[in-house]
């Protein structure tokens, strides 16, 4: 079993397993995850594997706030041994009260907190992440918020995710002029099939020392190698709820792929951990899974292939 690893979150004190656990499948309909029992087995799996870090959000599960209720019921006794990452504003239609839209904003804000600490039955969020650019709001207000939560110890580190490259050192900026602590970690899609932030995203993550965390890393599972041309599992997430997600796949490429990982004897599944946690800035890969055998499989392949820089280069053309 190779040994899991950790590492420096961004520019930060705070360290995480290089293999994280998305949890946007906890309380998704049609998965073993949808009830408490699933959750529980598989927080407790990853817990008991080595991993640390937990990406969650208040929008996720089937009804929002799920996800992190049925976090907050399954960390029982055992919240101090990970690291906590939830977010807050995407559109909760509600839940928090109205919005006008204005999701950055100081007012909502202690508003969204608030609601996670109790969905999440913790006294402190160890990375609270804004969600998406708000529009409406000043980035400097924001911050200023955020600076607060820190301040009276319910927050203790800040992230964005799905900022653009000019956003990213706007905040970067915004965050110096005021004197206020500044974002450790962006989160945006990125997997071999979706390269867009190798652009503008990376580039300003490396540069102000930001610590990346890759979403949908495994393109909606398509990379654990269980699927082909003819499909794959029936009760997997692309099966059961995104069979479009192979219709964008160039077969020819992933068997030239799959060949890759058959020449060296690894898996396609550690070939593509390897891959990502050779990326610069990139800390932990944040899979999510539906089952307990997941985690502990993937916590088991994260770090036992390290590809050599010009295997990385093989592998980004292949994909290019
Ligand atoms: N910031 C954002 O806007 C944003 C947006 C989306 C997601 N996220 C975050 O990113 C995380 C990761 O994304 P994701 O979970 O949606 O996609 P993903 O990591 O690309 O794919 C996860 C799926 O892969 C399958 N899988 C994982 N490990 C496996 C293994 N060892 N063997 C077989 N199958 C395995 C599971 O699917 P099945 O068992 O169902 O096949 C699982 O649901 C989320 O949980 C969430 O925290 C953030």
């Amino acid at each position: 079993m190779a040994e899991i690893e950790y590492r420096n979150l961004g520019r930060s004190g705070l360290v995480v397993s290089t293999i994280g656990l998305g949890c946007n499948n906890f309380g998704r309909a049609k998965t073993a995850t949808e009830t408490q029992a699933g959750t529980d087995a598989v927080v407790h799996a990853a817990i008991d594997a080595g991993v640390t870090l937990f990406d969650t959000a208040d929008i996720y599960g089937s009804e929002r706030g799920l996800s992190e209720s049925l976090m907050g019921h399954a960390l029982k006794g055992r919240r101090g041994e990970i690291v906590l990452a939830t977010k807050f504003g995407m559109d909760m239609a509600g839940t928090n009260g109205p919005d006008w839209g204005a999701r950055g904003s100081r007012r909502y804000i202690r508003l969204a907190v608030e609601a996670s600490l109790r969905r999440l039955r913790t006294d402190w969020i160890d990375l609270y992440q804004l969600h998406q650019p708000d529009p409406m709001t000043p980035i400097d207000e924001t911050l200023a918020a955020l600076d607060e939560l820190i301040a009276e110890g319910k927050v203790r580190y800040i992230g964005h995710s799905n900022l653009a490259g000019w956003q990213i050192a706007d905040a970067e900026y915004r965050a110096t002029l005021g004197a206020h602590p500044k974002f450790i970690s962006a989160q945006n899609e990125y997997s071999l099939l979706r390269r867009g932030v190798e652009a503008e995203v990376l580039p300003a993550v490396n540069a102000y020392g930001l610590g990346f965390l890759p979403f949908f890393p495994l393109y909606n599972g398509l990379f654990t190698g269980k699927f082909n041309r003819q499909g794959g599992p029936a009760d997997s997430r692309i099966m059961a709820l995104r069979p479009h997600v192979l219709d964008d796949v160039d077969w020819d490429v992933m068997e030239r792929y799959e060949a890759f990982c058959a020449e060296r004897d690894i898996s396609m599944l550690a070939a593509t951990f390897g891959w990502l946690l050779a990326q610069p800035g990139l800390t932990s890969v944040i899979a999510g899974v539906t089952k307990p055998e997941q985690i502990v499989q993937n916590a088991d392949v994260a770090s036992s292939w390290t590809p050599s820089p010009d295997e990385v280069a093989e592998i980004s053309t292949l994909f290019a």
